[in-house]
Order: C-alpha cells, then structure tokens, then sequence
C-alpha cells in the first residue's frame, strides 16, 4: 500500500493534460496494485499530490489576473481557532477591519464591511441596493465586467442602458455626458480597472459629470483597490466593491464594500425590498453596526486573513505601495518592450497590476503558458472574451508585485519564445528592466 501523499513521476514532455494529469493516473495505478510504486525522478514540474489525501496543492507564482500569492502571514492567519460569529473577539476585529477598509478606500462612510462572497457578490449588493425594479441604470461596458455588470443590473429589474468603447479604451468624460444626457440614469456604473483588457479608468471627472445629472455612481473596485489610488470619499463614490484576492493578496471569499451617505439615503428610502435577501445592506448594518444582530454565520477565519492581508498593506503604507505597483510595472513593461510585446490597454491607460499584452505572432498560447505554468510555476491569464487567443494578462498584483517575480517572469519568457521560434537579442528583457530599477535607487 502506498504511505507517502506525494510522488514525482517522469511525465511525457506532451501530455495533453499536463504532468500533473500523468503523474495522477500512475498514482492510481500504484494504488490499485496495477503498477509497482514509480521510481522517483527530479522533475519538479510532476510533483502530484494525491487528492485524497491530506491537501497538498502545488506552491505557484500566481501572475494572473487573480487570485495572487498570498504571503505567509496571511495563510497563518487563516489557520487561527475559529470562534463564533457573535464572540467579543471577532466583534472587536469586525470593527478593526471596517477601520482599515476605510482607511484603504480613504473614506469616512459607516458603511463600510466586508460581504462574504467574492467580487461578484459585491457586485451584486452594490447593484441590487441602490436598483429598485424600473429604475435606470447607465453601465459603461468596455470589456468583461461591464458587460457583466449590464446583466446584474438587468437581473435586478434595472431599465439598463449601456454606454460602450471598444475593448482596450477608456471612457472619456464626453462619452458619459452624453449618455447622461440621453439615459437620464438614477445610478451610473464604470469599472475602474477592468481585468479582461488591462485599462485604467480616470473617474473624477466623470463622477463630477454624474452627480450634475443626479445620478449615483457605483465603481468596481474589484482590481484596483490596494495597487492604485482609490479614493471614494474625494472622488464621490457613492458605492464601490472589491476582492480580497487580488491587489489585497488574501484568497478569494470576501468583497470589500462601501456606500456613501447618499447611497444609503436612496437604501433606506426603498418602496421595496431589497430583492436579494443575502445581500441586503441594511439588514448587514444591524450585524455590522452596533446592533450585532445574527444575519448569516460570518466566514471567520477569512475575515482574520482579510484583516491581516489590510494590515500588510497599511503597515507598508498606501502611497509605498502604490510606487511598489507602478515601478514593477515599469520593469516589466520596459522588458516587454525588448521583447517587441505590446500592452494592449490605450496609451497612457495601462494598469500596473495587470498587464495585457498581444501574443506575438506566430507564438502557441497554450503551449507557452502550459510551458509557464509546468516548468517554471508561474500562472498568467490568457485572454477573456474579444480577446480570447490574442492577449496574455500579467498580474503584478499585491504580494506578488516584486522585482524577482518580474525578472524570472521575463527570463522564462525569453526561453519559452526561443523554443518557439521567435527571435530577439538575448537577455535584452533582463536588461530593460534591470534599468528601470536601477534608475529607481
Ligand atoms: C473587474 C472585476 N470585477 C468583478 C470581478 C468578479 O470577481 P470574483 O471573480 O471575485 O467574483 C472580477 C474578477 O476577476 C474583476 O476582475
């Protein structure tokens, strides 16, 4: 019988399914006795853990569009005991966290908490609080998580309008004007970073814009919040969510949220109910406020690793970590360029933490990115929608936004594209980027 939980096994360099597919298939043959246990070869690429065993996943360098590498602090303080959602303790931490929420989206709104959901839950409680059935809703749509949004708000019985730019650009404060001026929305909603293209949205104009037509704004945040400045109280944000798992480096379960005192005039003055039952904000401000009445079991532990992923981020400090965003970024994009790789996000709109870039010619996307994953542990996203098969997203996100994540990311690069037949001057990308850094000090 098989003792050990981890095997390597020699895989085939093509298995379609990956090493990993391989490795578990002799793993099952060993068990059922159709095979003797496996000579053990040092390829790191074909660690495999048996699933039925004690959970022993594959430690990856996650430059994804999300989840990011979460630090070790963060997964330790996961595995704290668990108490009650209605302990002293966890009452005190849940204030603690609503504290440094606020501090990090640089706002004084009350309510402000953490959903227990991922980015799409925030989504949804930020749409279906402020929508009641037949109001009009403005979604600018140019990429994924618009669209996603338009259908959320339309779910929620929303009379929706969409405003659009072709994926890649941002909207400008003209585009809205216009559309306000058309639409005559009660609620406005933009992506502020928008994951599928890697664009950067300017939002204090447009806020300006909204609030002169009356509307509110909602922003997803989901991208942004922790690698870019995100100011909801100067920029009159009047809701907003986010995700612990990206720039937040915690795993993903939880949706930063928070709604201005206007929004939540609009809440509480509701003819009818909230439609969703779970995400109902004001019943969540008496489990949040100082009532503390039971609403759902609150996921424990992932609101200690959320608080202590926020305290990382604030003990480095907002505009440090920030510079630490936009300088690997820098890096990455100055090796890229060596490269002949474009971002594909408009000038001057691209975001630090996630970098879409166009595939170059004639490169297989699939091969380069299972080349990534199995021989050099790093995950990066392929292309979403519209820009399926034609760009790679580099997240420089949170934990994960460091300098040896860019220089072994571009190394491999190099490596993975000369397999691949495509020429450039060795090294060039290491260099490029060794510059921006040295420059920085
Ligand atoms: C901009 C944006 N909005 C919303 C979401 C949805 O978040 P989640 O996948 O956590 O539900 C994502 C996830 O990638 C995102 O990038």
């Amino acid at each position: 019988m098989l003792q050990c939980t981890c095997l390597k096994f020699d895989a085939p360099e093509h298995d379609p399914q990956g090493p990993d597919a391989t490795g578990l298939r002799a793993l099952r043959g060993v068990e059922s006795g159709l095979m003797k246990p496996v000579r053990i070869v040092l390829r790191e690429s074909c660690l495999v853990s048996d699933p039925a065993c004690l959970v022993n996943p594959p430690v990856r360098i996650l430059l994804g569009p999300g989840p990011s590498d979460i630090p070790p602090r963060v997964l330790s303080a996961l595995a704290r005991p668990t108490v009650g959602h209605l302990d002293p303790y966890y009452l005190l931490l849940m204030d603690d966290l609503r504290g440094k929420l606020q501090t990090l989206m640089r706002t004084k709104n009350e309510m402000t908490l953490a959903i227990s959901a991922t980015g799409s839950a925030g989504m949804e409680a930020t749409v279906v609080n402020l929508i009641e059935p037949g109001d009009a809703m403005l979604v600018c749509v140019n990429g994924v998580f618009g669209g996603r949004m338009a259908d959320v708000a339309g779910r929620a019985g929303a009379d929706v309008a969409t405003v659009e730019r072709p994926w890649g650009e941002v909207f400008s404060p003209a585009d809205i004007k216009a559309a306000l001026a058309k639409h005559r929305p009660k609620v406005v909603g933009i992506v502020m970073a928008e994951t599928s293209t890697g664009a950067w949205q300017p939002l204090e104009e447009i806020s300006e814009l909204v609030h002169d037509a009356g509307a509110l704004l909602l922003v997803d945040a989901v991208t942004s919040l922790g690698g870019v400045p995100v100011e909801v109280d100067a920029w009159n944000i009047d809701a907003l969510y986010s995700g612990s798992q990206k720039c937040l480096s915690c795993p993903p379960g939880l949706s930063p949220v928070s709604f201005s005192s206007a929004a939540m005039k609009v809440i509480l003055g509701r003819k009818t109910k909230v439609q969703s039952w779970y995400l109902d904000v004001s019943m969540l401000a008496n489990y949040w406020g100082t009532e503390r009445v039971y609403h759902h079991t609150a996921p424990i532990n992932m609101t200690y690793a959320l608080h202590e992923s926020v305290r990382i981020i604030l003990e480095e400090g907002l505009d440090a970590c920030f510079a630490r965003h936009a300088l690997n970024h820098r890096a990455l994009k100055a090796g890229l360029a060596a490269l002949s790789i474009e971002y594909s996000a408009q000038a001057g709109h691209a975001l630090p933490m996630l970098n879409a870039v166009k595939i170059p010619a004639g490169v297989d996307d699939a091969r380069f990115r299972r080349d990534l994953l199995n021989r050099f542990g790093i995950e990066i996203g392929g292309g979403l929608g519209a820009f399926k098969g034609q760009v790679w997203r580099i997240g420089l996100m949170g934990h994960a936004s460091r300098s040896k994540n860019v220089l072994l990311f571009l190394a491999a690069t190099e490596q993975l594209l000369q397999e691949q037949g495509v020429s450039f001057a060795h090294g060039a990308s290491i260099a490029a980027a060794n510059e921006i850094y040295a420059a920085a000090g």
